[in-house]
């Protein structure tokens, strides 16, 4: 699939960092916290503007050096773990609405989500184009036979058309070459009726902006630097694949400065989660990340 005309316009080849967040939630935070995040943002920091999208192998290799910690970000407290849970929450949300079935978590890193959506009723299956991510998820289903993982790419998907009552594709499309591609795998696998749930990087927050000038002024080393989407950019490409939106969250209110934020998490997080609590469609331009639902056409 071409990137050009669509979903990789040039805004879309703006990019973001692979954290989030940025490294403001290393200061702070618990001493394992920190070298373990640390440690993640030295591998994979430091967004770059006008970039290509990050080549498949190093996207691989990345995340296979960093699969067996990549969990422990959900953890503890902080605007990155602060980022990870509300996300759980709404996803968690949005699928307990309907009967449970099957899921398809497309780059599905070691499979958090499958440890809140089993407990829901629902099977879990995950899949990675990361050999090391995808065997972490397994290794966290234990014996549990309700989930499964598979190493593959989320442009060519090895599962069997309407295979799934939902999809969800979380903070993976920013890291993929093809993401109209994957999205329309994922229109592909999904049953008629079923539910996709997509978590992209908002390129227009407030909290995106600023990252970017500091990144321009200090251009980093981001060896996979992440695509960030406008809502208008993700609408289409879903509607190019298929799909129809029936709702847009925004979240990770953001309204410090990052160098504020950095410097305090802990109030950088407890004002993001204030913010959280109005009505979220208010505030596309703080939400630093966007929950979109759609269903097939
Ligand atoms: C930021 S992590 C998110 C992991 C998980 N969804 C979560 O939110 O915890 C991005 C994941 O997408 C995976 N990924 C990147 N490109 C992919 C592709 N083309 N196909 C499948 N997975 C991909 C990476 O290996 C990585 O595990």
């Amino acid at each position: 699939m071409t990137r050009s005309p669509s979903l990789r316009s040039h805004r879309l080849t703006v990019t973001g960092p692979f954290n989030p967040l940025g490294t403001r939630v290393a200061q702070g935070s618990p001493q394992g916290q920190h070298t373990l995040i640390t440690n993640l943002v030295a591998v994979a920091q430091g967004p770059t503007v006008g970039q290509k999208p990050p080549p498949r192998a190093a996207v691989r290799q990345v995340y296979d050096r960093i699969a067996p910690h990549y969990a422990e970000l959900y953890e503890g407290e902080g605007p990155l773990p602060h980022f990870y849970q509300t996300r759980l929450k709404l996803v968690s949300t949005l699928l307990k609405r309907q009967r449970p079935g099957i899921v398809l978590d497309v780059g599905s890193g070691p499979g958090v989500i499958g440890d809140h959506l089993r407990p829901l009723g629902f099977r879990y299956v995950g899949a990675d184009a990361s050999v090391g991510m995808a065997h972490e998820c397994r290794r966290r289903g234990g014996t549990d036979t309700g989930r499964f993982c598979a190493a593959a790419s989320g442009e060519a998907l090895p599962f069997a058309d309407a295979a799934f009552d939902a999809v969800t594709i979380l903070g993976a499309l920013e890291y993929m070459e093809a993401p109209e591609r994957a999205l329309a795998e994922c229109r592909r696998v999904l049953r008629p009726g079923g539910t996709l749930v997509v978590s992209l990087l908002n390129w227009s927050s407030l909290y995106r902006l600023l990252t970017r000038v500091r990144e321009r002024r200090n251009p980093g080393k981001d060896p996979i630097p992440a695509g960030q989407f406008t809502r208008w950019e993700a609408e289409r490409a879903l509607r190019r694949a298929g799909f129809a939106v029936r709702s847009v969250a925004y979240f990770d209110m953001e309204l410090l400065p990052p160098t504020f934020a950095e410097n305090h998490p802990k109030v950088a997080q407890h004002v993001a989660a204030l913010f959280e609590r109005l009505p979220g469609a208010l505030f596309w331009w703080l939400g630093s990340a966007m929950l979109i639902e759609a269903f097939p056409f």
